[in-house]
């Protein structure tokens, strides 16, 4: 049997997903919405709103879509995997309440602690004065969060006291909107920060890679955070022991938990991690693939992702084994000037079509679309160049050697992705 299916989001993160899932043999009419210029090469493109759930319906209905995977959260919080069950619609991704994981840091914390799955210690408050009162007798430093989802921009790590005041007034005085209604405020968690992946069925869930990625906009992680400037896979320092502990402690009592409340976690679990040295601690979830570091996955994932995918929205994802090829990958982003700050689109990008047919290096694209026949950027990520090699090393010259081919003068990357990985093979 083949499936018609339907791709939600845009970013580089769907355009690997999209690489990935038109190499399955289960694959047939392909389509995502609303794309970009790199996905459209893939998959046909619809301008849908994708926050408008009776248009997507319309449309899958119109075509007949057999499976729609949706790629970012914002939708999968908003109940989109909800609404496709109502309509009848096969969907790979957490229903909203299993959403919640991501949506509300608060319930994460509910979940960790009603089954032991090792996080920061925390406390959460509706107010302002509460929680200025807490932070008051709290030692320092503290990570002060806005409960929902905020694109990445709630968090504030406070290593004085004023810092923490203001980050608090900033979420009750609506900087966050909603997500900003409840505060959570956290215990600093020292260590390396790594992340895992596993793809759940609602009761199983099977590893799908670690990663590590890097926030910070300029070298030697310095700068304000982006939603990430480029990632490479497998993080080694999540060696195996390391990766059955986080597995057991972590993953499988929150799928438990998830289970037993009755809202089972279907889809991609992404588990921000600290390696602490009382053992790894769980940041934070996302229900949805990491972006750039879904990049990087699907470079070495083996594994069919679209039976995968459909196997874990049937609930039957025992009778899989997940392969990976032994290659480490990594991907580079190039942005905008001025990101993640405010900056201009519109700008010509020339020189990436030398890849198309490489076998070891891929351009993935985010921001970008076709102005005629010229690609031209459209967001503040816009590309992200992937490579893969026998060491992070090898993959981390091959794709700053694809980078210097790429003429893009209004545009720029770090230059050290992968840098605490290369520091490990040098040593
Ligand atoms: P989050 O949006 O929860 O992932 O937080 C953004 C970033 O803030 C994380 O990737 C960490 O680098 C940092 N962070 C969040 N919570 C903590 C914590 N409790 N301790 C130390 N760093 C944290
Ligand atoms: N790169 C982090 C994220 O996708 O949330």
């Amino acid at each position: 049997m083949k499936y018609d299916v339907l791709l939600i989001g845009s970013g580089g993160r769907e355009h690997a997903m999209a690489w990935k899932l038109v190499q399955s043999p289960l694959m047939g009419n392909f389509y995502c919405a609303p794309g970009n210029a790199g996905i459209s090469k893939v998959a046909e493109c619809a301008e849908i709103d994708i926050t408008d759930h009776s248009a997507i319906i319309n449309f899958c209905n119109s075509k007949k879509i057999d499976f729609v995977i949706i790629g970012p959260e914002a939708p999968l919080v908003a109940g989109i995997v909800d609404d496709m069950a109502s309509a009848g619609i096969k969907a790979f991704g957490p229903s909203a309440g299993a959403a919640q994981l991501e949506g509300s840091k608060a319930f994460t914390h509910e979940i960790c602690d009603l089954y032991d799955v090792p996080a920061a210690s925390y406390a959460k408050f509706n107010n302002g004065p509460k929680a200025k009162a807490y932070i008051r007798g709290a030692e320092l430093p503290l990570v002060i969060k806005a409960d929902g989802l905020a694109a990445g921009k709630g968090v504030v790590i406070a290593f004085n006291q004023n810092d923490a005041l203001e980050a608090v007034d900033a979420c009750f005085e609506g900087d966050f909107g909603e997500a900003g209604n409840q505060v959570v405020i956290e215990e600093y968690l020292v260590g390396e920060e790594v992340s895992l992946f596993a793809i759940c069925d609602g009761q199983v869930a099977s590893l799908i890679g670690t990663a590590q990625d890097h926030k910070q906009v300029y070298d030697g992680d310095q700068g304000p955070n982006t939603g990430g400037m480029g990632a490479y896979s497998p993080a080694s320092i999540v060696d195996q022991e390391t990766i059955n502990e986080i597995m057991g402690e972590i993953i499988v009592p929150t799928l438990a938990g998830m289970h037993a409340r009755g809202t089972p976690f279907k889809g991609i679990l992404f588990a921000g991690l600290m390696l602490c040295e009382d053992g790894p601690k769980l940041i934070e979830y996302n229900v949805r693939f990491g972006d750039p570091e879904c990049q990087v996955l699907m470079m070495r994932l083996r594994s069919d992702l679209l039976e995968l995918m459909l196997t874990a929205a049937d609930g039957s994802l025992l009778e899989h084994e997940i392969e990976w090829s032994d290659f480490s990958a990594l991907g580079v982003v190039l942005a905008t000037e001025g990101y993640p700050g405010s900056y201009r689109n519109g700008t010509a990008i020339g020189g990436t079509l030398d890849y198309e047919d490489a076998d070891n290096v891929i351009i993935f694209h985010a921001g970008t679309r076709y102005d005629g026949e010229q690609l031209v950027a459209n967001g503040g990520r816009v590309l992200n160049v992937c490579a893969k090699g026998r060491s992070v090393r090898e993959a981390q010259q091959l794709a700053y050697a694809a980078i210097d081919r790429i003429d893009w003068p209004q545009g720029f990357c770090r230059k050290d992705i992968g840098w605490r990985e290369v520091e490990r093979e040098n040593d």
